[in-house]
């Protein structure tokens, strides 16, 4: 390149942008060790005439932490809930792409949404456990899917009881509240501090078998000591479960997870990598900018 050439602003940062646009590709191609769990090809979704995702592809590995981080806005509740395909409720939503979940399209006709619900489950921001007991909060799903037997000689000969004893204690004891509500099981569920209605809604979600546990900002109402619970608790579960956490708090997903995918204003995915690589050296100029704080 000649110099006249590189002393021009403006020919200079398109050939930043050119070069950026090259890479580019390499940055969100991470990777992953075996078969996905997920594997998300050219997800777009608009909500009426806007669009929150633009045409994101990634793969997220089984058994691991996946965080999602990104500014207010950039489609990251979106992308969650299009892989349990929560956005088929939202009426003027448009979803386009595939998902696949174990190689399985979801987005196909006569899917069972019922049983995909189950495999995917979902915690959200804000605990919201049914004004229940702490009992009928983790059997509620067990219950409603056939989980637990009614038939009658189950009944008489008590079976029933015992099968809903294993799994509340199993739940509970999976999402690290059974220690401190066993001996108040049938006390409700919102009398129970926030964090441990956020370790509850974990444990209903766990109740009936998930393979992957999306969480939508999940320790973002709590106080630092219930964070610190939560985020324990998310990396115990990644070792049964894949777990993918979206959090606008850019230390916790650098302490939880093992790969991070970062999402910009526009619903792009800009970078994907290990969590260590995005934090201490990411390719994109934007997601450096974003995660020391210049932007976002
Ligand atoms: N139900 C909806 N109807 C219309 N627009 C929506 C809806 N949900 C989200 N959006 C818009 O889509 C974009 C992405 O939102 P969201 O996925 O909630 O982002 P994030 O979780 O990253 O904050 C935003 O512009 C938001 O206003
Ligand atoms: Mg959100």
């Amino acid at each position: 390149m000649n110099d006249i050439e590189l002393n021009i602003e403006g020919n200079n940062e398109t050939a930043e942008r050119k070069r950026n646009e090259e890479v580019k590709d390499e940055w969100i191609n991470y990777d992953v060790d075996g078969d996905p769990k997920i594997s998300v090809s050219n997800l777009n979704v608009w909500y009426g005439e806007e669009r929150a995702i633009k045409d994101i592809s990634i793969d997220i590995p089984k058994k691991s932490v996946t965080a999602i981080i990104g500014p207010s806005g950039c489609g990251k509740s979106t992308f969650l809930r299009c892989i349990n395909r929560m956005n088929d409720r939202i009426r003027n939503a448009k979803i386009d792409g595939s998902i696949r979940f174990d190689g399985t399209e979801i987005y196909q006709n006569n899917l069972n949404l019922v049983e995909l619900r189950r495999k995917v489950g979902m915690v959200f921001q804000n605990p919201n456990p049914f004004p229940k007991s702490i009992r009928d909060n983790v059997l509620y799903a067990p219950r409603k899917h056939g989980y637990i037997e009614k038939n009658f000689l189950e009944k008489i000969l008590g079976r029933t009881k015992q099968k809903e004893k294993n799994i509340l204690e199993k739940s509970l004891k999976q999402a690290a509240l059974w220690d401190e509500v066993k001996n108040r099981l049938d006390d409700n569920a919102l009398g129970l501090s926030g964090g441990q209605q956020q370790r509850l809604c974990i444990a209903r979600c766990l109740a009936v078998d998930p393979e992957v546990i999306l969480m939508d900002e999940p320790a973002s109402s709590l106080d630092p000591i219930a964070t610190s619970k939560i985020e324990d608790l998310i990396v115990s579960l990644s070792n049964n479960y894949t777990v993918i956490v979206v959090t606008h708090n850019m230390q916790q997903a650098a302490r939880i997870s093992d790969q991070t995918a970062v999402f910009l204003t526009g619903g792009e995915l800009v970078e994907y990598d290990e969590t260590t690589k995005i934090f201490e050296n990411p390719e994109s100029k934007r997601v450096e900018d974003y995660i020391t704080g210049r932007f976002g």
